[in-house]
Parts: C-alpha cells; structure tokens; sequence
C-alpha cells in the first residue's frame, strides 16, 4: 500500500523504488550512507519526543523508538501511544532528514493490544496455535492503529522455575509446545505479508537461558552447558526462526560466565550463522550498557564494542553504540563490516515491514476498542485457558448449587485480571466474575463483603456454595517479581480453610502468573480451576465453564510442584545414574523427608466427562533415520457431556550419545468427542522428531529404540516401542538395490 504523503522516489533516493528486491534497495541506500548515518540507525531510544528530539531525528541519530514507561515497564502503566507524537517524529526523519529513513516504532504488545487476552501463560494452556494466531491478528490491527509497527513477543524462554515472575509472559517448559505457539503468534502478529498496515513485525525473547537464572530470582546469572541450550533451551528460537520472526532479542543474562549482549559465540555464531537469521538482534533494556555492571567491560565503549562484535544489531536505550561505535570503528577496533551488517539488518526489517512505502500510523484515529467480533477471540481465548484440576462433581453447577457466594479478592477487580505486560488495556473493560455471574444467576449470587473473617464467613455458612476467586494479583507476577514462596498470598489459605470447615461444596478459583503451591487447597477444595490471568473476558470465561455453557480444555504448560520446596520439578529431568524411570524415582524418594512427584504433572487437565485412552499402536515398529511410522491411539469419551481432549505424545530415548529427558512432548492432537463417541487419533511420527545435540553438538537422529508413550499428561502414559534402522539397512532388509 503506497503512502502519498511519502516522498515520491526520485533519481536521488532510488532505494525508494518499491519495485526493486529489498536487498538491492538495501544496497542503494547503503551506499549513500557515511559512516555516522549508519551507527544512527543501530540506535533505538525510548519514547521520542518529536519535539524535543526533532534535531536528532532530523540528523539520522536516531533509527527507532520504542514506548515504555521504562526498564520494567510490563508492570506499570503509561500514557499510552501517542499517534500525534508518533506521525510528527515521523515525518522529521521522512521529509527533514537527509536520507529520509523512517524512524520504526516499537512497543510491549504482548497478550492484546485494547483487546487483552490472556497471559501468554494462559495462551500456552490452550494448547492451540491457532488461538495464539487469532490473538496475536488482533493484537497487531489494534496496535497499528497506534503507529506501533514491531513488537517485543513472543517470550520464548523455556519456564521450568516458578518462582521467575516472567514465566507468566512464557508459553511453558516445553520446547515443541512453545515453539508452536510462538509460530501462531508470530503468524498472527506478521501475517504472511510484513508490509500488511495491520501487521507488526514480531521478536522472538530472550536470547538465550533467560528462564535459567539462578533461583529463579529474575535477570541472575545462568551457569548452563551448550548441550542443555542446545537440546532445551535454544529449540523455540529455533522454531520462531523457522517461523520467520523478523527480529530477536537479546537476554539480560550471561551463559556460563559472557553476558548474552556480547555472546558472539551464540548471537553470531549460532543464530545469525548455523541457522542463517537475518533479522534484528536488538538488545534488551539498556542490555549493552548492563555489561558494564555484569563487571565484563570497563565502560560503554568497550562495551559496545563487545556487543557489536556478537552480533547486537539494535541499542535498545543505551546510547553505547551512537556515542561510540564511530570512532570505534575510525581507530580500526571495530571492524566497519560489522556495523554493515548491523545497519543492513535494520534498514531490511524497516523495507520488509514496507516503512518507506507507508511510514505513518494505520488508520489514524480509527477505534482500537474492543468490539464483539475482538472481545469473541478472547473469550474464546480465556476460556481455553481454564484448566481443571479437581472436579469432585460439584462442577458444572446446576441448579441444585442453590445460593452461590463468590468471594476473594478478585470478585470485581478486573484490572487484577488482565495480567502483566497490559499496556494499553483498561481495568474498566473487563467483564468481572461478579458481573458475569450476577448476569446469569442473578439474586442467587451473593458477594462476600469483604469483611473476613466474621462476615464473609457468615455468608459463606448461610450459603449453599461457595466460589474462592484467588490467586495472584496481575502485578505479582511478570518482569522482576520473583517470589521466595509459590504458596497463595498471605490470607488466602485461611479464607480456604475456614469456608471449607463448613463442609458445602467448595469451588476455588485460581488467578495466576505462575504455576503455584495448590497442595492444600487441591485437598480441601471440591472443585479448582486455574485460570492464569485471562483478560478482557475474565467474568464470562469464567461463568461459562462454571456454569457448564463452555467445556474447560485446557492443559497445564507447566509443572506444578507440590510446594515451594520442591522446586526444580519438571519433565525435562533426565536419568542420573539412581534414576532409571520417572516412577522409580517416586517410590524411593529422594529427599529423606518428602516425595518428589509433581503434584500436578505438565500436560494435566480435566474435562467435565471422563476419557479413556487405548494402547498405543503403531503401523510399522520400526522406521529409518529419514523416515517416519504411524501412531494410532484410540480414545473414548466415556461420559455424559462432550469435551475437547488433548491428546498427548511424548518419547523417551533410552540410550543416547548424552542423557536425555526421562519424557519429552513431541506432539498432540485436539480431539473434540460427543458423549460416548471414540475417534482414533492418529500421529505420524518422523523419526527426525527425537534429533537431539549430541556429545559434538551437532544434531543427530541415532539408530536403535525409542519409546513411544500416548495419554492425557506426562504422568499417565502408555508405551510402545520403535526402532530407528539406518535407511541403507531397511532397503538391504527389503531387498531394494543400494545407491
Ligand atoms: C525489558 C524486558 O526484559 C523486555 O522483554 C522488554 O521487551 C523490554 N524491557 C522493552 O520494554
């Protein structure tokens, strides 16, 4: 789409030739740039202001902007987007610089825009790439709308540590489900055409082991080897990359001793090199500045220095490389290739998202509020979100739950709902669990006053069920809130405890960034739902499930551990030489005085009937490296209402170049069942799904057995077994000519 108020191409500026491929353009534009243009265009600030910063702009000091309330902006409120100021600071570097580069606006548009959905998290326990498509489609029409044209998801670090705050902004601990989300949400947010004007340009986070840091206390220090990275925690980026996500951030964290802004090893090396990138690295928060602090460079020049050689390609906020990297590279420390490859970089990302061709806001001054067709993707959303995870029969309510008590501190909080990284959403546009359930069970409804104990214990007793709404607060999780204790904030047990002395049907529900101590509420509760933070729709997800109009389906994305205690527990753990199979390790304990199983396994949630799982069976037990085998399991909805299963494949690797997962999720399916109906669900399984890093790094797929194992979650599984042959001995075996 052509802007006409974009300068026209003209002999002087041919790279404005939209007809000529981005890479001659890019080349066009280069040539004519000095060296000064170019380290302009590797810096980003925050918030330009056009008339403050018109001079810098003007003179091509500035190459990009992003809107943030500052280092931690996920858990603060702004003034939100100006278009004005975006379009103004525009139009200084279109029509008042020398080259007449367009300035890219950059923004946190994580889980919604106006429209919020839920946490990234929440999304995860859907389970559905294709909610996290629709999310991200809608996020990025009401984000261009603001002028916003890049944004800073999906996150993508593995999430085992539930005391790290930002697992609430992760899609889970699992490689091949975070990376098939992050896919949907890069196709939401980028579509199959960048320059769409209802596109943004997406960022694939943190690069790399961000999840890893120590005692989960965010932005610490990460000791972790390259085959762990390599076999873990690299894999979605992998998988972003593939997706064709336009940019990368770099991580706060170091690797094993080198800061990630100066990575050369992983940024250059692995990224840009062995998998060919060749989108944006831009640093995180005042990331190249922060070497400094992590006691790796002596200043910001030589801290830029260090970042430019890894490969960094965008200062986001530091200054480093515009204060320095001129006369770094005029000393001849800096090698000039180097801030070409960055400035190529940039420029590229700036023609694919089609800026020079149409630099203003989208549709300026149209709504971006939520509207129905909007608000019908989050519920739907929100409601795939909802996990079960007890059920004594007391859900869905009917009639027979007589006078319902909702109390807790979420009743009417919808702002606390939308979770963290809501920039732009309004606490005032949630539908509440209050007025959702008021809606539909009008005077049946009671909300406890507040008054805890005494009164809300008086109208917990008088009665006839009660619905705990509890949990975090939307601003205890998300960027740098870790926790020392994953148990309920203090005074909600209590609450738990006391209503359910009174013996009535008990239903808790559970708000949350993290997976979180459930233990005893698991006990006393007779129903628990954990809903994560579910957004705009938060009250009618909620009614529906509870009231039986929507099926709960979703699926834990993450472990939860049976207490604070027990943390590390997730399925990624490997055999040690005491360890053969995940069941042994629970019957002989390894701690002295406790368990070690998870209380809620990766992959768990109940549906409102039950299911039952047949034996895996498979159409050839064996199958060449190159090759694949077909996996049939049936399942029977063996109850009274439908449900949407999900249908879980893992595999296990017995024997490896290096130890290996003791279960690992490879695959699933959606598999929605009438009452009484059995489907065969069936998985084609390439045995290039069980590659892994082996001892040289390199990937591998080796010959010999692999397990195989189907069921409803990590914990209940069903094996069978497949051996890999190598392609030269099956044709052997089958009598085909070698070569
Ligand atoms: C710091 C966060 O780590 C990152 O995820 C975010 O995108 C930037 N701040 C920009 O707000």
């Amino acid at each position: 789409m052509t802007d006409v108020t974009a300068t026209p191409p003209t002999r002087q500026r041919p790279w404005l030739d939209a007809t000529l491929p981005v890479e001659e353009r890019i080349d066009l534009l280069m040539a004519e740039m000095t060296l000064a243009e170019k380290v302009g265009q590797t810096h980003q600030v925050a918030n330009i202001n056009p008339d403050d910063d018109a001079g810098e702009i003007a003179s091509g000091r500035i190459s990009s902007s992003l809107y943030a309330s500052g280092a931690t902006a996920g858990n603060e409120r702004d003034e939100g987007v100006l278009v004005g100021n975006i379009d103004a600071a525009q139009r200084h570097a279109v029509k008042g610089s020398r080259l007449g580069i367009p300035l890219l606006f950059g923004r946190d548009v994580i889980h919604g825009h106006r429209t919020v959905a839920p946490i990234p998290l929440g999304i995860a326990a859907s389970f559905d790439p294709d909610v996290a498509e629709e999310i991200g489609e809608i996020a990025a029409r009401e984000a261009a709308v603001d002028g916003v044209a890049w944004t800073f998801t999906p996150m993508v670090d593995i999430s085992e540590e539930p005391r790290w705050g930002r697992v609430a902004e992760s899609l889970g601990e699992t490689p091949v489900l975070s990376g098939r989300l992050a896919a949907g949400l890069i196709r939401g947010f980028q579509g199959d055409d960048p320059s769409d004007p209802d596109r943004l340009a997406a960022c694939a986070k943190h690069f790399a082991g961000y999840g890893l840091a120590a005692g989960g206390r965010d932005y610490d220090t990460v000791s972790v080897g390259e085959n762990t990275l390599r076999n873990l925690h690299l894999r979605p980026f992998r998988s972003a990359v593939d997706a064709g996500v336009l940019s990368v951030m770099a991580a706060f964290n170091d690797v094993d001793g080198i800061p990630m802004h100066a990575h050369e090893h992983l940024v250059r090396e692995v990224l840009k090199g062995e998998w060919g990138f060749d989108g944006v690295v831009v640093a995180d928060w005042n990331g190249i500045g922060q070497i400094v602090f992590q006691g790796v460079a002596a200043d910001k020049r030589e801290a830029a220095a260090l970042a430019i050689r890894a490969g960094v390609d965008l200062d986001m906020v530091s200054g480093a490389y515009l204060e320095h990297l001129e006369e770094l590279v005029e000393s001849g420390e800096v090698d000039l290739a180097l801030v070409d490859d960055a400035v190529r970089r940039v420029l590229r990302l700036k023609f694919r998202l089609g800026l020079f061709e149409r630099p203003y806001a989208a549709r300026p001054g149209a709504s971006n509020a939520p509207t129905p067709s909007t608000r019908a993707v989050a519920l739907r959303a929100a409601q795939a979100a909802h996990v079960l995870v007890k059920n004594d029969g007391v859900l869905p309510l009917d009639d027979d739950a007589g006078k319902v008590l909702l109390s807790g501190p979420f009743v009417d909080d919808g702002d606390a709902l939308l979770g963290t990284w809501v920039l732009d959403g309004r606490g005032e546009e949630v539908v509440t669990p209050e007025a959702a359930l008021r809606e539909r069970l009008g005077d049946r409804v009671t909300v406890a006053d507040g008054r805890f104990p005494d009164v809300t214990l008086m109208q917990a007793r008088a009665a006839d069920t009660s619905v705990l709404l509890l949990g975090e607060h939307r601003s205890r999780s998300g960027e740098a809130q870790s926790v020392v204790d994953i148990g309920l904030p203090p005074g909600q047990l209590e609450l738990v405890r006391a209503v359910a002395a009174f013996g009535k049907p008990l239903v808790a529900v559970v708000y949350t960034g993290r997976p979180l101590d459930l233990t005893e509420v698991l006990d006393l509760a007779d129903a628990v739902l954990v809903v994560w933070h579910p957004g705009v729709e938060a009250g009618t997800a909620l009614a529906d499930i509870l009231l039986g109009d929507a099926e709960p389906h979703g699926r834990l994305p993450m472990t939860f551990p049976l207490s604070t205690r027990h943390i590390p527990t997730s399925t990624h753990q490997r055999p040690t030489g005491r360890l053969i199979r995940a069941d042994v390790d629970h019957q002989e304990g390894r701690y002295v005085d406790a368990l070690t199983y998870p209380r809620l396994p990766f992959g768990f949630g109940l549906s409102y009937t039950t299911v039952d799982y047949g034996a895996p069976v498979l159409s050839s037990a064996t199958m060449t490296t190159d090759g694949s085998t077909t996996l049939t399991v049936t399942v029977t909805n063996t109850g009274e209402r439908p449900c949407r299963e999900v249908v879980q494949l893992y595999f296990r690797d017995p024997v490896a170049q290096v130890t290996r997962p003791l279960v690992e999720l490879t695959d699933w399916a959606l598999v929605d069942l009438e009452p009484g109906q059995a489907r065969v669900v069936t998985f084609d399984v390439q045995a290039e799904q069980t590659a892994y890093a082996g001892r040289d790094l390199t990937t591998r797929v080796d010959e010999g057995e692999i397990v195989l194992l189907t069921g409803p979650d990590a914990a209940r599984l069903q094996p069978v077994s497949v051996t890999i042959t190598s392609p030269k001995a099956s044709s052997a075996c089958t009598g085909r000519p070698e070569g």
